[in-house]
């Protein structure tokens, strides 16, 4: 899984590193290029960062074509053989992708019979011998010869010897296109182009495209041209550099952005679902991943109170595969902060050729989520850099409880005076965040109990478990101590074995109506030896307070996550990780 970029046109090297440092979000296990000079294919990979790639790029003044490549692995460990770009046997093409050959052991199997010997463990090596192997007078039919061959996810960016022309082929993974004056670009993202280019178009699945300096053809996998309507973008912001941790910097942000999420949503529209639609409502899903999920899962258990109907939080690579019903009485909210998820990508598919409804809530206008639903709603909580997320859930809470607000309103299941309470509680939780991050001090103090445990859990109940989810994630993923969540309820049938002193318990008790049931959860692990921390407005014997102020009981999930946030993040910085990029993973996953 990762960023791919190809240019033909000016300075096409060092805007290539340019774009992967766009790109790196995909994946940052290692970085590389392949360039044309006086005929000849160069590569430069490195395992690590794209600022090491740049730091060892060689002068390539007049370079005009150049492929590029940022990854996070799959097929293959870490290490400079398995990074891209990679050259076919004789040197004669080499490719970048993205996505997942699912087909590359027969093909390695069916290369090596003729002696092609695999330098990498990758299964996206085949496609460059498969290129050099299928030439015979033309760059074009070896293309179209190997998308046919390829079976799985790929967008493919060659460059050859042969001929000038940069090529792509395409199938389920995300591939866009821009133009410019400056050249003619390949990307994965939309948001990448957009710093080169403004008219740009989506590559369907099954298509090669073919870019020479000012233009770019487009085919079928039958060889038979296709048309793609370009459009036009907006220029992308620059990438903000921050002193410090990106990660701290975004939950420093979270009161303006819930009012910019609430602003967002009533300037935007509202819910801008066809009443049709909404009167025959019969089942809601919540799809998403990690993040994104546990945002589904704590605005189900509030749109459970709205609405009178089934309402399903589903994490979408269990959605893909399992057989959860969908027909045309069916709504699926797709969660994403990138909207490049591939999972959440899938689920939609699947949800539109159902028949369902499909509704993207995501922080990425243009991205290829919003391209597979019928309606997109932002959650207006601007670039979010650090892999951890943090103000992307606290604005999809605002958006998805507005929206369901709205829904249930129209579906007749509140009057408009509660409709109207929900709308206005929302102004009271900047403020009431702001004193959360204004006892931070007390929770970079937790941090340091809390860093030497040997493991952490999260419980609550009802709409405070799915933020003891949330809060878990988030240490799990950046301080890298093992972290489960569970609903309190459920500790006494097993996991209450692993309670004994060395560990902690994050008890996350805002719901008035279970405070008696949570003194208990508490008072039974503390008893086994656990250090136990409560996030709630009211205080616990057994276990240290994290205050959060009193809000609007729907509410709740959108401010108590944020004490959790920290404690992740001071936990991780006491223990000197790597915040903003945490080891295996990548800000957007887009691979299955
Ligand atoms: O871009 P998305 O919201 O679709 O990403 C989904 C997850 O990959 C993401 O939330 C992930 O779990 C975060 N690293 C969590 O902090």
């Amino acid at each position: 899984m990762c960023g791919i970029f190809g240019m033909i046109g000016q300075n096409a090297v060092e805007n290539t590193c340019r774009a992967l440092k766009y790109l790196e979000y995909r994946g940052y296990d290692s970085a590389g290029t392949a360039y044309k000079t006086d005929g000849s294919l160069n590569i430069v990979k490195t395992v690590g960062r794209v600022e090491k790639l740049t730091e060892i790029m060689p002068e390539t003044n007049g370079c005009n074509l150049s492929i590029g490549h940022t990854r996070w692995a799959t097929h293959g460990k870490v290490c400079q053989e398995n990074a891209h770009p990679f050259y076919s046997y004789g040197k004669k093409f080499a490719i970048v992708h993205n996505g997942i050959i699912e087909n590359h052991v027969n093909l390695k199997y069916k290369l090596n019979s003729i002696g092609v010997k695999f330098l990498s463990e990758t299964d996206s090596e085949a496609v460059a011998h498969l290129l050099e192997k299928n030439y015979s007078d033309s760059v074009f039919d070896s293309v179209l010869l190997t998308a046919n061959e390829l079976e799985g996810a790929f967008a493919v960016v060659a460059t050859n010897t042969y001929d000038d022309s940069l090529y792509a082929l395409k199938n389920k993974s995300p591939l866009v296109v821009g133009i410019a004056d400056t050249g003619v670009y390949f990307c994965s993202d939309i948001r990448c182009i957009s710093h080169f280019a403004n008219k740009v178009a989506v590559v369907p699945d099954k298509t090669i495209a073919v870019a020479t300096r000012n233009s770019v053809m487009f085919y079928g996998f039958d060889g038979n041209p296709v048309s793609v309507k370009f459009f036009t973008a907006d220029t992308a912001q620059e990438t903000e550099t921050v002193d410090g941790d990106y990660m701290l910097k975004e939950i420093l942000e979270i009161p303006d952005k819930i009012r910019q999420a609430k602003q967002g949503y009533i300037k935007s529209g509202g819910l801008n679902l066809p009443s049709k639609t909404v009167h025959r409502l019969k089942r809601i899903y919540l799809i998403g991943c990690g993040t994104a999920y546990n945002s589904g899962l704590e605005v189900a258990a509030v749109a459970r109170k709205l609405l009178g109907i089934d309402v399903i939080p589903v994490i979408a690579s269990e959605f893909i595969y399992d057989s959860y019903p969908v027909d045309s009485y069916t709504l699926a909210f797709l969660i994403s902060q990138s909207g490049e998820t591939a999972d959440t990508i899938r689920a939609a598919e699947r949800v539109n050729s159902l028949g369902g409804f499909t509704y993207a809530v995501t922080n990425t206008a243009n991205s290829s989520l919003s391209f597979t639903s019928s309606v997109t709603k932002n959650i207006y909580a601007d670039a979010e850099y650090a892999v951890a997320s943090t103000k992307a859930y606290n604005c999809q809470l605002v958006t998805l409880t507005l929206l369901f607000a709205d829904l249930a309103y129209l579906k007749g299941s509140i009057d408009e005076q509660t409709r109207n309470k929900i709308f206005d509680s929302i102004d009271v939780l900047p403020s009431a965040v702001d004193k959360v991050l204004e006892d931070s001090y007390q929770i970079s103090r937790i941090a340091e109990e809390v860093k030497d445990s040997s493991a952490v859990f999260f419980i609550g109940r009802t709409a405070d478990y799915p933020t003891a989810a949330e809060g878990s994630l988030k240490l799990k993923e950046i301080s890298y101590i093992h972290s489960e969540a569970y609903p309190a309820g459920e500790l006494k049938h097993g996991t209450l074995a692993l309670m004994e002193k060395g560990v902690t318990v994050v008890a996350i008790a805002c719901d008035s109506a279970q405070i008696d049931k949570m003194s208990l959860s508490i008072a039974e692990v503390a008893a086994r030896g656990a250090r136990v921390i409560a996030v709630s407005p009211y205080n616990f014997d057994n276990a240290a307070l994290v205050k959060v102020p009193v809000v609007n009981k729907l509410l709740y999930g959108i401010l108590s996550v944020v004490p959790l946030q920290l404690l992740a993040y001071y936990v991780a910085k006491r223990l000197g990780r790597d915040i903003d990029k945490p080891r295996n993973l990548a800000k957007s996953v887009t691979v299955e």
